[in-house]
């Protein structure tokens, strides 16, 4: 009813509305005085932690991509490698597996059959298994060692949207306990990112006020019939995400590449007028990828592509080159994607609504799948 959807016109707007409050509910409690503890990693034990010597994040669709998300943060925070894996590719291959092995499994629903069923084999093998799940009870958390629950609130859309920013933001708590726990973090460092996440929010708050142009964008590129994402390190799996968005509910063909990857492949599919999101890193960073990203909007504007860039505002090396640019709050590296992902979540939303689809029961798609 119009009342469940608290005045928006679908689920899915208005659980994309709801994002700066599943964040800030999953750090709820987390987060104090700078640092970082998860007392549901108790069940783990501290000296298991400081024995881990790989993690292996599991789960599917959307929940596959906050993994390929998090890595970027664990594995530079804890310097433990970290594998992103399909989790129904995952147990068909003879993974390696050790009591050393944690396997991170992600899932909105905890009911995602081939997770779970990753999960288990992880268990029966021998590896240490976490949930991070955003529905109290469910069947994987249960077949867990430890679960940290994301606190999104129900997510009634079949296309994954807050979950997403909830289930990274859990996965990053889960990086700063680990590095607190292995020292690999100042305290400093640790609270710095503290501050970061805890603005985060407000900073969502602020690119969902773009909510009305970016429908406006989407309205006049209804009759598209495919459209390109670009990103590169924390950029790429918002890329992926969004592609995948546009995919589910707009039935668009759409595909997310590494910004690196254009010249081996995916340049070959710029002709004249084809719509590239590209979402470029923050120029303040000075090991930032910005400058060459820059460069491949140049190169695929030359073939006649239709940019449009989600850059950090007051980036100015971008402007000449994109026809669009979507502006997001400054944040740092590893933040950044959690606000670059929301523009193209409302764009999704947005052209399947122009185009007059039911956006939160798209064809074809279950919430959760529940068989394999
Ligand atoms: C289905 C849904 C997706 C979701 C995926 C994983 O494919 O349509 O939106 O990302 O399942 O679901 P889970 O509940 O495990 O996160």
């Amino acid at each position: 009813s119009a009342a469940e959807k608290g005045g928006w016109s679908s689920f899915m707007a208005k659980e994309i509305s709801e994002e700066p409050e599943a964040v800030a509910k999953t750090l709820l409690g987390r987060v104090a005085d700078g640092s970082v503890h998860l007392s549901e990693l108790d069940s783990i034990g501290d000296d298991a932690l400081r024995s881990i010597d790989r993690i292996v994040i599991v789960g599917a669709g959307t929940a596959n991509f906050t993994g390929m998300q998090a890595k970027y943060a664990i594995e530079k925070w804890t310097r433990v490698p970290v594998e992103v894996e399909l989790s129904h590719e995952f147990r068909y291959r003879d993974p390696i597996l050790t009591p050393n092995t944690l396997v991170v499994s992600t899932s909105q629903s905890g009911e995602t059959m081939d997770t779970l069923m990753a999960v288990k084999y992880a268990r029966e093998n021998g590896a240490r298994t976490l949930s991070i799940c955003n529905t109290q009870g469910a069947t994987i958390p249960r077949e867990s060692d430890a679960v940290v629950y994301t606190h999104a609130g129900p997510e009634v859309a079949v296309a994954s949207t807050k979950a997403f920013v909830a289930q990274v933001i859990a996965l990053y708590l889960f990086g700063l306990h680990l590095a607190v726990v292995r020292g690999t973090l100042s305290k400093d460092e640790v609270a710095e990112i503290v501050t970061e996440l805890n603005a985060l929010p407000d900073k969502m708050a602020t690119v969902l006020e773009q909510h009305d142009s970016i429908k406006q964008l989407a309205g006049w590129m209804a009759d598209t019939r495919s459209v390109l994402f670009l990103g590169r390190h924390a950029g790429y799996p918002v890329a992926l995400e969004g592609a995948l968005k546009l995919k589910e509910i707009a039935y668009i063909h759409a595909e997310g590449f590494a910004a690196g990857e254009l010249k081996h492949g995916p340049i070959a599919l710029i002709e004249p007028g084809i719509p590239v999101f590209v979402v470029v890193p923050s120029p303040r960073d000075p090991n930032s990828l910005h400058k060459k990203v820059v460069s491949n909007i140049q190169e695929i504007r030359a073939r006649g592509a239709r940019i449009l860039a989600i850059a950090e505002q007051g980036d100015a090396a971008v402007l000449p080159y994109a026809d669009v640019v979507i502006p997001i709050p400054l944040a740092s590296t590893l933040i950044e994607p959690l606000l670059a992902v929301i523009p193209l979540q409302i764009f999704a939303l947005e052209l399947a609504s122009a185009k007059g689809l039911d956006v939160d029961q798209p064809r074809n798609l279950a919430k959760s799948v529940t068989v394999e």
